[in-house]
């Protein structure tokens, strides 16, 4: 039987479709369960949406749908980008299948039996975008959630608690016997210190609304969505309706998540399971942000980016080969359209497309497109060899360690030795030589050869370029990593010929994904001589969005300044104070849409706080607000 590999990403929060950002997890994810794959695993791949809680109950009102309607069209998007981007998850979990929920129940009377759980009284700090409870320390003076800058809410209410400190010293213990339960390093050293510094017992129900999974024997409850979110991992494979696929799969050989959510994972879920007297996953890995111009890709950023846009214009295998190649696993990298297109040009078009080019055309020359018997390998060819053997080896490691920017870069110095291994043997020469017909045989399969082994090493990051390889190669498709080893290639095979797989990207003539889309390079290159002016990525920066005046006051002692609450619809309610007194009677402002800058960090007027800005047209004394002259739902965004 086979050993099996359990992978999973995090389950999404449904409240808004997924960016560039957000399918990272998923697209390395389907990295790792692919090598698994070829690698002779059973592999169970796992993904999801995250259903419940407050925030996806306010997106639902937003749009003025049932939340569960509202789910089922977010949860439908998910899985419609996922077949776009070919990831080859197993199964696509929801918080709302019954199932999932059943075992969310099961698992906290487990918890509950083992005297783990308790009522009492929360009172603190909540955010409601990341559905997380903050102590006073960790959110400041400026009462900002520090995950994600935006405001927390005031909670108090009758809550159970999970007694989590109990679990302190067992999961201190967990991480100085086990260094690798949670990577990078860096990560677990985060970790660790939260440990040191005593661990609190986690307030685990809600009162304040109802849509969640119902609190065994005390429906007015609805279970924390955190908690109910990361029982997901083992209610989608059998806990406790069928414990033979769970037992076959359970503990997950790797979570992978992004960094700001590694407390839940590392902390919060270990010890739940420990409560529940379950085994632990084997490693939890916290990635970096993809981040643009060093700011987190996010929706409520405004800078999200669709990857369909970038996988339409180059393709999925040289988006996924950008994201694995460029940006270090672990750490957060910028998302780099410029970067993609070197990488296009350099790596694909130049590197790895040349090689295949010229293997082909000189097969199909010498040899009438057949790959030949290799004959006795000389000094030079050894040499070849005896580097794949070593980049197999090497690639290996790195793939195991999750180092996939070592494993590309690895692979490719067999590409470009490949290329000059072509220049070292002259085969062109030899081609004129009837007596040296064996030795260009020679040359010939080798070369041949390294391009199945490239390919196959490139199969789980660039899927659809392994199996074209193998086809111009003359074999059906990708095979295992059985085969994984030089010498394997059969000769007699007839080559197949087709387009270059990666056309050079041609600056001059080239249409962006991110920038003005029908700008020409020559009219870019004029643009960029004129100082003043910015790229339209620049302006894409500052988010703004349509505000509905609700209420308007002056602030005593000041003669400027006004304090006003402002609907941003989907962004909610904020305080915004304008130096706008001298222009306006507070009253007359009321219901008034007008233009505000969102992304602002938020600053303290005053005393009063102030979380964006109103524009304002200036006509010497003269300041009128901006408004639209049509009707536009607060929150729309002005683009
Ligand atoms: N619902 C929770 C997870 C519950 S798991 C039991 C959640 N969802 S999320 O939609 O906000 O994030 C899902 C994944 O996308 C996380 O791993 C998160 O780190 C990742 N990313 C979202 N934006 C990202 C970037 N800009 N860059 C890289 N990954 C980021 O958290």
């Amino acid at each position: 039987m086979k050993d099996t590999f359990y992978v999973t990403t995090p389950i999404y929060y449904i409240n808004s479709e997924p960016h560039i950002g957000s399918a990272y997890t998923t697209i390395v994810a389907d990295v790792v369960a692919r090598y698994k794959r070829l690698d002779g695993y059973d592999v169970f791949f796992l993904t999801g949406t995250d259903e419940h809680g407050q925030k996806v109950l306010q997106a639902a009102e937003a749009r003025n749908m049932s939340p569960q309607a509202f789910c089922d069209e977010l949860a439908g998007k998910f899985q419609k980008l996922w077949k776009e981007l070919k990831i080859t998850n197993n199964q696509f979990v929801r918080t709302t299948d019954e199932i999932h929920m059943n075992t969310v129940q099961h698992f906290i009377k487990k918890m509950k039996e083992n005297g783990d759980i308790y009522k009492g009284q929360y009172e603190g700090w909540y955010c409601v975008p990341c559905e997380t409870f903050w102590t006073e320390e960790d959110i400041g003076k400026e009462k900002i959630c520090p995950s994600c800058g935006r405001e927390v809410k005031r909670v108090k209410e009758e809550n159970y608690f999970f007694r989590l400190s109990k679990y302190n010293d067992a999961l201190l213990k967990l991480f100085r016997e086990n260094p690798n339960f949670v990577q990078p390093d860096f990560r677990r050293n985060e970790m660790l210190k939260i440990l040191e510094g005593g661990l609190r017992d986690l307030s685990i129900t809600r009162t304040s609304f109802k849509w969640g999974v119902p609190m065994p024997d005390d429906p007015e409850h609805v279970i924390y969505v955190w908690v109910d979110a990361l029982i997901n991992y083992i209610s989608a494979i059998g806990y406790p309706h069928d414990m033979e696929k769970f037992e076959k799969y359970w503990p997950a050989d790797v979570h992978l998540i992004g960094k700001e959510i590694n407390r839940f994972h590392s902390l919060i879920w270990p010890a739940m399971l420990m409560s529940a007297g379950l085994p632990l996953p084997k490693q939890v890995y916290a990635h970096g942000w993809l981040t643009v111009n060093g700011q987190k890709i996010s929706k409520s950023l405004g800078n999200a980016i669709d990857p369909r846009e970038f996988v339409k214009t180059y393709g999925n295998d040289a988006v996924r080969y950008y994201l694995l190649k460029d940006i270090q696993f672990g750490r957060d990298g910028d998302f780099s359209e410029e970067n993609l297109i070197t990488r296009i040009n350099a790596d694909l078009a130049n590197d790895l497309g040349n090689l295949l080019h010229r293997t082909q055309a000189m097969i199909k020359k010498f040899n009438d497109d057949i790959i030949p018997e290799p004959f006795e390998n000389d000094t030079v060819d050894k040499g070849l060899i005896s580097l794949a053997k070593k980049t197999v080896t090497a690639y290996k490691e790195y793939m195991d360690k999750l180092k996939f920017t070592q494993a590309l870069e690895t692979i490719w110095e067999l590409v470009k030795y490949g290329n000059k291994y072509i220049d070292l043997t002259e085969p062109w020469k030899l081609g004129k030589l009837p007596d040296k017909k064996e030795r260009l045989n020679t040359v010939l399969y080798n070369l041949a050869e390294v391009l199945r082994l490239v390919s196959l090493m490139i199969a789980p990051i660039m899927p659809d370029t392994a199996n074209e390889i193998f086809k111009r190669i003359g074999k059906q498709a990708v095979e295992n990593f059985e085969t994984l080893e030089w010498g394997r290639l059969e000769a007699g095979l007839s080559i197949v010929h087709g387009s270059p797989l990666f056309p050079r990207i041609d600056l001059k003539e080239h249409r962006w994904v991110s920038r003005v889309s029908e700008e020409s390079a020559s009219e870019k290159a004029e643009i960029e001589e004129t100082a003043n002016l910015i790229e339209i990525r620049d302006f894409a920066q500052v988010e703004l969005r349509i505000g509905k005046i609700l209420e308007a006051e002056k602030i005593k002692k000041s003669k400027k300044l006004l304090k006003l609450q402002i609907d941003l619809g989907d962004l909610g309610r904020r305080q915004i104070v304008a130096g706008i007194a001298q222009h306006y009677e507070p009253e007359k402002l009321i219901g008034l849409k007008v233009v505000v800058v969102t992304n602002l960090k938020p600053a303290r007027l005053m005393d009063e706080e102030s979380k964006g800005m109103l524009l304002a047209a200036k006509d010497g004394q003269k300041l009128t607000v901006l408004t639209v002259h049509r009707d536009v739902e607060p929150g729309a965004k002005i683009s």
